[in-house]
């Protein structure tokens, strides 16, 4: 029967059959080694010459790295094997012996790994992050699922802009124009009315000319958006939010952070709660490193590290200046100038993870920031329904899926987070 290397430690003793791609091939004399890879782990296979078939022996010649096979064998505890358990193999059939594969152990330059990206996903590292990507993912959508939130998924061609028009990626849709959706943030509110409790999660984009270590063109944006919540719910929301997936991701994920080689002994205090900084408290100390900074500016990538870097937790900074900010965001009673924003920077230099805010509920200045921000008030009609209709206090946040991955998995560049990522001057593989 066929198995997975990460479920051997149940088969010891027992004959399996192993499915995968060759790791690592070499022969001493009487005795064969194979790292066999499927995925799940990687397993050390040999082969004694006599107590395996003599067609598997003289196969075994013929196999290159990633060629594909299939083993038979029986299961033993191994401390020296990779994964803990060896095979004793009996017989071994090829089904395609790999060309000579262009990724060597050698050191290669980061512009042949993402030509070859589509290879480069198979190494050990990038496996590790794929894993660590699907477990965030799981336990973001577990998050919001145990706490009474519907998962509603919001449109990608939308008619407008969410983030301002700068950096929208525009395409045809039949006759008329359309975008590429920046954020599903407006559709949630709307979702928000009818649901009470909501998250979207999907892929968004941003056409940004900038080749940064923490931006990509298309990302996964996760935003939570919730009726009655004010500026203070949706921060005290986003840190029970960001602890649970840093410490559920370390918990679940030890092998694949060691594998990164990821000290998480700096993630164990992400825990709630989280140090808040209003904006002209963190302007002062930001002035202070750093005398370019423009008060009433929005913080560069240095600037953001200047505050995080004095913290072993994320970060909120809150009230950034309206100049600064979305269209949508309430303003300060207080002081009008400033608007009802958080953004959670989180540690170790990543930056901002999470950008949100609550939402303006009033028709008129609503209507009047629109106009401000030089948006067509026809393309809004249906979201300025939401302030004709039962209009309510709400906010909400999103959170860079990428972002997480690159920050929790202690990367240098965010474009190891995703498959194949999108980046500005890179559309291929
Ligand atoms: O701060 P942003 O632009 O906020 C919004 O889009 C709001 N509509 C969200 C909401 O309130 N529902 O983006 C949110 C997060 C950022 O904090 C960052 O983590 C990520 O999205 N992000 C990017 N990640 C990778 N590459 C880019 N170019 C990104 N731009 C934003
Ligand atoms: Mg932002």
């Amino acid at each position: 029967m066929r198995y997975y290397i990460e479920d051997l430690s149940k088969h010891v003793g027992q004959t399996v059959e192993l499915k995968g791609w060759v790791y690592n091939v070499r022969s001493s004399g009487k005795i064969k080694f194979l790292l066999l890879r499927d995925g799940t782990g990687i397993c050390q296979c040999i082969l004694f010459k006599g107590e395996c078939s003599e067609d598997s022996w003289n196969q075994f010649e013929k196999l290159t790295q990633e060629s594909s096979l299939r083993v038979t064998g029986i299961v033993k505890e191994e401390k020296r094997s990779p994964g803990g358990y060896e095979l004793g193999v009996k017989d071994l059939q090829i089904y395609h012996v790999a060309q000579e594969y262009p990724i060597t152990p050698k050191e290669h330059g980061t512009d042949f790994l993402m030509e070859h990206r589509h290879l480069w996903l198979r190494s050990k590292r990038q496996h590790a992050i794929m894993r660590v990507r699907s477990e965030i993912i799981k336990s973001i959508r577990d998050f919001f699922d145990g706490r009474g939130f519907t998962l509603v998924d919001t449109p990608i061609f939308t008619p407008s802009a969410c983030e301002g028009t700068s950096n929208l990626f525009e395409t045809t849709y039949f006759e008329t124009k359309a975008f590429l959706s920046q954020s599903g943030q407006l559709y949630s509110e709307a979702t928000a009315a009818a649901l009470g409790k909501v998250y979207c999660f999907g892929p968004t984009f941003r056409a940004e000319k900038s080749k940064t270590r923490r931006h990509l063109i298309e990302f996964w944006m996760v935003e939570p958006e919730v009726a009655f919540n004010d500026l203070y719910d949706n921060m005290e929301l986003a840190e029970q939010f960001v602890e649970y997936v840093v410490q559920r991701t370390i918990k679940n994920c030890p092998e694949e952070m060691t594998a990164i080689e990821r000290d998480t002994s700096k993630l164990l205090n992400v825990k709630a709660p989280f140090p808040r900084l209003h904006y002209d408290e963190a302007a002062q100390i930001i002035k202070k490193e750093n005398p370019e900074f423009v008060i009433g500016n929005d913080f560069g990538g240095t600037d953001e590290t200047i505050i995080s870097s004095k913290h072993d937790k994320p970060v909120f900074v809150h009230h950034y200046p309206a100049a600064v900010k979305a269209f949508y965001m309430k303003r300060d009673e207080k002081n009008p100038d400033l608007t009802l924003s958080c953004d959670l920077l989180a540690t170790e230099g990543y930056g901002e993870i999470i950008g949100g805010s609550q939402r303006e509920d009033n028709l008129e200045l609503l209507l009047e920031r629109i106009k401000e921000h030089n948006l067509k008030e026809s393309d809004f009609q249906w979201y300025l329904d939401l302030r004709r209709y039962g209009s309510f206090p709400h906010s909400g946040f999103g959170l860079g899926l990428e972002r997480t991955v690159s920050w929790i998995c202690g990367l240098p560049h965010i474009r190891e987070t995703a498959a194949f990522p999108r980046l500005y001057g890179r559309n291929y593989p």
